[in-house]
């Protein structure tokens, strides 16, 4: 579970750098497309977003529940969303879409509830990052390289996740693109976020960035 700041990776790389990139949110409809136990959902209702989250997983919607009884979360999954055409301003997708087996229904999904105009955020593991299990250290734990194989091979691979078994899914950054962009939406933002320079923590993200966030409109 990740509490309200979120861990590392959340707090200090990927909030600062989706907050620089999303609009004026007050008043606008926001829907969060795996939004887990709903962190993001509260984080952006805060600055008067009107938040919907759906998530596959009950434990997780139970949790964001609770935790939000204003918010509106929803058992669902990606690939079918059960919302309307045309409903949102704005459709996030936070550390999700490689979790998603059928990616190209759920980024269909995404711009069908889209409304004319609206705007799509999708945070993600670097497509170079989710081919391989992680870097390579040396047994001070100081790391090494990372190794890049099967990067244009589409494939599953199981991991723990927060106790979690989960299955992420690895597919080249221009399949990624290309589920939006053959959809006629256009490339706004491509951000390689990376935490602060003072940082003593992730300092092998400036030779080798984790994240990415791409925006469409
Ligand atoms: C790494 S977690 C991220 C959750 C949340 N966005 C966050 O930042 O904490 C990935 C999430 O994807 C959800 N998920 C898995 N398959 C999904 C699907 N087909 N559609 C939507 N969400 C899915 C999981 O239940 C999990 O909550």
């Amino acid at each position: 579970m990740q509490g309200e700041t979120g861990d590392f990776a959340r707090s200090q790389v990927l909030d600062p750098a989706l907050a620089d990139i999303l609009p004026n949110l007050n008043g606008k409809t926001v829907l969060d497309v795996g939004c887990g136990e709903g962190r993001l959902c509260r984080q952006l209702s805060e600055q008067g977003a009107i938040t919907t989250g759906i998530d596959p997983t009950p434990e997780f919607i139970a949790h964001a529940k609770q935790m939000h009884p204003d918010g509106t979360y929803l058992e669902a999954i990606a690939e079918s969303l059960p919302f309307p055409d045309n409903s949102f301003d704005l459709v996030i997708s936070y550390l999700t879409l490689i979790d998603i087996p059928d990616d190209r229904a759920a980024a269909n999904e995404m711009v069908r509830v889209l409304k004319p105009g609206g705007q799509i955020f999708i945070v993600t593991i670097s497509n170079m990052g989710s081919c391989t299990p992680g870097w390579v250290k040396d047994e001070n734990g100081k790391h090494l390289y990372r190794t890049v194989d099967r990067y244009m091979e589409h494939f599953s691979m199981e991991l723990a996740w927060g106790g979690l078994e989960i299955i992420n899914y690895h597919r080249p950054l221009s399949h990624t693109l290309n589920l939006f962009l053959f959809q006629g939406m256009v490339l706004t933002h491509f951000l390689e976020p990376l935490p602060p320079e003072s940082s003593e923590h992730f300092q092998q993200e400036f030779r080798c960035p984790t994240f990415q966030i791409f925006a469409f409109k």
